[in-house]
């Protein structure tokens, strides 16, 4: 695909303006990204659970040592494939100094993605969340994450949304850590001692990742992100949005969802 069709058709309803003109900046290294075999795709919606997803791979990878997962930040530990930041090493700079076996973070879709990833047969673990609590967590990341533009008020953001001119979302924060948990070290063929499952459950909860500065983004530079606005780990619940939507947004958001997931399996019920 074209660099100028990609701009049209998909960075630029992905990611927001300011965001996107980086990201197609370093669109030819990303499009030419050579996956490795043994890389597993961390594949999400911003604001899905993605670094929680990636702390729990990254401590299952070194078997419940958790010194290990302390080595650096999530950030570079999980290194952010379409990333590109003037200043800062690119996701594909630093995933090609990251030994193997890599994980690999991408919020694009699937038809985006690099042709390595399929030529390879890497794994891809996606997850997805309640769009309803996508929203409200993007709202208040959009206002400290300072590469995002100013959101307006939560009916403007809300609005936009829904539009396509934020992202596009799909569907539930897992409700139950330890089944998830097995379920990925099922698909990832590993057996890992149950002491082991619970230590990592308890080092990737979200009250310790609060305050696990490799896990809370709190080493990004505040130009970058200012937790003073909102923090990185704001909540961590499912259903905030019952916090935030009216009566008449919901509704409206349930019509828009309906319509746009009509015939998909991903079409979910989002109960609060
Ligand atoms: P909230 O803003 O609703 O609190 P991402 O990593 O994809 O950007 O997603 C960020 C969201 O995941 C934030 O949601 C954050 O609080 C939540 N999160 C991160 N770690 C978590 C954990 N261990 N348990 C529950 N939620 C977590």
């Amino acid at each position: 695909m074209g660099i100028d069709e990609v701009i049209r058709q998909d960075l630029g309803r992905l990611y927001d303006i300011p965001l996107y003109k980086c990201f197609v900046a370093g669109w030819p290294q990303v499009e030419a990204f050579q996956a490795r075999h043994d890389d597993l795709l961390i594949a999400t919606y911003p604001k899905s659970g993605t670094t929680w997803l990636s702390e729990i791979l990254d401590a299952i990878y070194h078997d419940g040592d958790l010194e290990k997962c302390r080595r650096d930040a999530i950030y570079n530990r999980v290194p952010f494939l379409e990333l590109t930041v003037p200043g800062m090493l690119s996701g594909v700079e630093q995933l090609e100094k990251t030994p193997s076996p890599r994980l690999v973070k991408t919020h694009l879709p699937v038809h985006l993605l690099p042709a390595s990833f399929q030529e390879k047969k890497c794994k891809v673990i996606y997850m997805a969340r309640n769009a309803k609590d996508v929203v409200v967590s993007f709202y208040y990341f959009h206002q400290m994450a300072k590469i995002h533009p100013d959101p307006g008020t939560l009916s403007e953001f809300l609005q936009a949304f829904m539009d396509g001119k934020a992202s596009i979302p799909t569907p539930a924060v897992p409700q139950d850590p330890r089944r998830e948990v097995q379920k990925i070290l099922q698909f990832l063929g590993k057996e890992v001692a149950e002491e082991t499952v619970a230590r990592i459950l308890h080092y990737t909860s979200f009250q310790e990742m609060k305050k696990n500065p490799t896990a809370n983004y709190e080493t990004m530079p505040t130009e970058l992100m200012d937790h003073s606005l909102s923090p990185f780990m704001r909540k961590g619940v499912s259903g905030d949005w019952t916090n935030h939507f009216t009566v008449a947004q919901n509704e409206r958001f349930d019509q828009h969802y309906q319509q746009q997931m009509a015939g998909s399996d991903l079409c979910f019920q989002m109960e609060a």
